[in-house]
C-alpha cells in the first residue's frame, strides 16, 4: 500500500463462529475498499468476483472516473477540458510523464515520435504475408509483437531507454496501423514524414498515394486527434488489465502491447465501434426506424445487444459520448458532410433512452455510439476502427505498463478459481469406455 491510501476502521468478517479483522482504507477521491490480500492465509476462504466486477487490482494514479457522476480525468485533468484545449501527443505526454509537459519539452516529446516513426524495413514484407481481407487488428497485434524481433530490449531497462521504447510505440503503432490500410488496398506505402505532425502524420500515411497529394482538411485532423485523446485511457478496462496481466510475467513491452490489442478487438470492448456501424447500416439499409434492433436487443433468447449502448462504470452517462457527439454534430454541419446515420443514431438514442428496459439497467449510449460516424466522415473504413481505438489508447496502455513496473514489487496476476469439475476418478483403458 502506498502512503497515499487513507486507513478507514477495519471491517469485521465473520465466518462461523469465528470473526477476522479486514483494513480498509480510502483513496484521494472518497473511494473506499476492503483490503483482502491476507484473507486466504487468514481465513482459508477467497473471494468470487466473476468479471472482477468489484476487485481493485491496483493503486493507480493515473485516470480516475465516476460512474455516477459520469466524471472521466487523466492525471487530474476533467476529459471535457482536454478534449477541447488539448492535442493528442501532449496528453500522450500527461498520461506517460504525470504533468503537462513545458514547451520544450512537448517539442522534445514531438521530436522522438517524428523520429520513431519508421519502422524497420525489412518488417515491410511481413505486410506482403497477410492474407487479402485480413482483419487490420489481427496484422496490428501481430506486427506489433514482431516489433520485439526488430528492437530487442535491453536486459537492463534504464529509465532512459524505457522512455525510448515507448516514444517508439507510441509513433509506430501509426505507422503499422496506415501501412496495414494500405496494404489492405494494394496501394504502395507512404512514409511518415517530419513535416507533419502526429495526427497529419497518420491521415497522410492513410490517404496520400504517390499519384495524389491528400488536402488535410483541419476540422477532420482537429476531429480524430480528439477521438484520440478520448481513448487514450480509461483505467483498468479489459485490455489495459490485459496489458497490466501479461506485463506482470514481465514480459517485453511489445508483447505486452500485442496483448492490450488482442483484447481490444472484441465486440463487447473496442470492437463495438465498428459492430456500431454496421448496426446502423443494417438499419438504413432495410429502410426501418431501428425498433426492430431494439426488440431484439432486448429479447433474453436473441443474443444481440445495442451496440454502443451500456457500460461496466457509466451508470448515468459517458462523458466521451458527450463531447463526441457534439463534435459529430459540428462536423456532419459542415458543408457537404451529412451522414443519414447520424439521423438514425440519434433517433435509436432518444427511443432507447425512453425505453424502460435501457432505464432500469441504466444503459446509455457509450463512447463508440458516436465515433463510428466520425471516422466514416474522415473516410476511414469500417475495419480500422478498432485499430484507431489502439493507436489512441496505446499512451494509456504504456503508462499502466510503466507505473506497474515502477510500482514497489511487481505481483505476477494470478487470479485463483472455484473448482467445479469431475473430483478424482480413476482412468479407464480406450475399449473400456462407455
Ligand atoms: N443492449 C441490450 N441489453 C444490454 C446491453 C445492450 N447494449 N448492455 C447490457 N445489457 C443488459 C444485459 O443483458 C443485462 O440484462 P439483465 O440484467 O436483464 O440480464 C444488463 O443489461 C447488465 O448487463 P451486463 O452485461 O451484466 O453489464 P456489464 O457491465 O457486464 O457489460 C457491456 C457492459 C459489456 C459494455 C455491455 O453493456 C455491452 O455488451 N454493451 C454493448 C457492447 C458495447 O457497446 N461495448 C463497448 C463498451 S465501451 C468500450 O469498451 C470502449
Amino acid at each position: 500500500m502506498t502512503d497515499k491510501l487513507q486507513p478507514l476502521h477495519p471491517a469485521t468478517l465473520t465466518l462461523g463462529d469465528k470473526s477476522y479483522s479486514l483494513p480498509t482504507c480510502e483513496g484521494v477521491e472518497g473511494e473506499k475498499a476492503i483490503d483482502i490480500s491476507k484473507l486466504r492465509a487468514q481465513t482459508g476462504y477467497i473471494t468470487l468476483d466473476e468479471g472482477y466486477v468489484n476487485t481493485g487490482a491496483c493503486e493507480s494514479a493515473i485516470t480516475y472516473i465516476d460512474g455516477d457522476k459520469g466524471i472521466l480525468r487523466y492525471r487530474g485533468y476533467a476529459i471535457e477540458e482536454l478534449a477541447e484545449k488539448s492535442r493528442f501527443v501532449e496528453v500522450a505526454y500527461l498520461l506517460l510523464h504525470g504533468e503537462l509537459p513545458q514547451k520544450e519539452q512537448l517539442l522534445q516529446f514531438s521530436t522522438r515520435l517524428n523520429e520513431s516513426s519508421i519502422i524497420h524495413e525489412d518488417m515491410h514484407h511481413f505486410f506482403n504475408g497477410f492474407p487479402r481481407g485480413s482483419h487490420p487488428m489481427g496484422i496490428l497485434a501481430t506486427m506489433v509483437a514482431s516489433l520485439s524481433t526488430f528492437y530487442p530490449i535491453p536486459d537492463e531497462l534504464d529509465d532512459a531507454t524505457e522512455i525510448q521504447i515507448v516514444a517508439n510505440l507510441v509513433s509506430q503503432v501509426r505507422t503499422i496501423a496506415a501501412f496495414s490500410y494500405k496494404k489492405s488496398i494494394g496501394e504502395p506505402l507512404i512514409y511518415p514524414s517530419y513535416k507533419l505532425k502526429y495526427t497529419r502524420n497518420f491521415l497522410n500515411m492513410m490517404f496520400a498515394s504517390p499519384v495524389r497529394d491528400y488536402e488535410l482538411d483541419e476540422d477532420i485532423v482537429r476531429a480524430i486527434d480528439m477521438f484520440f485523446i478520448l481513448h487514450a485511457d480509461h483505467e483498468q478496462n479489459c485490455s489495459t488489465s490485459s496489458v497490466r496481466t501479461a506485463g506482470s510475467s514481465l514480459a517485453n513491452v511489445y508483447a505486452v502491447a500485442s496483448a492490450g490489442i488482442c483484447a481490444l478487438w472484441g465486440p463487447r470492448h473496442g470492437g463495438a465501434n465498428q459492430e456500431v456501424i454496421q448496426m446502423l447500416e443494417k438499419i438504413h439499409a432495410e429502410g426501418g426506424d431501428g425498433t426492430e434492433f431494439i426488440n431484439q436487443a432486448k429479447d433474453k433468447n436473441s443474443p444481440s445487444r445495442l451496440m454502443g449502448f451500456g457500460h461496466r462504470v457509466y451508470k448515468n452517462f459517458d462523458p466521451r459520448a458527450v463531447v463526441l457527439k457534439k463534435q459529430c454534430d459540428k462536423l456532419l454541419n459542415k458543408a457537404g458532410m451529412t451522414d443519414p446515420l447520424f439521423d438514425i443514431a440519434r433517433r435509436l438514442e432518444e427511443c432507447a433512452l425512453k425505453d424502460d428496459y435501457f432505464i432500469s439497467r441504466k444503459l446509455y449510449p457509450n463512447v463508440d455510439f458516436y465515433s463510428g460516424l466520425i471516422l466514416r466522415a474522415a473516410g476511414i473504413p469500417t475495419n480500422m476502427f478498432t485499430v484507431l481505438f489502439a493507436i489512441g489508447r496505446m499512451p494509456g496502455w504504456l503508462a499502466h505498463w510503466r507505473e506497474m513496473l515502477h510500482s514497489k514489487q511487481v505481483t505476477i496476476t494470478r487470479p485463483r478459481q472455484i473448482y467445479v469439475g469431475e473430483t478424482l476418478r480413476a482412468y479407464q483403458d480406450i475399449d473400456q469406455r462407455s
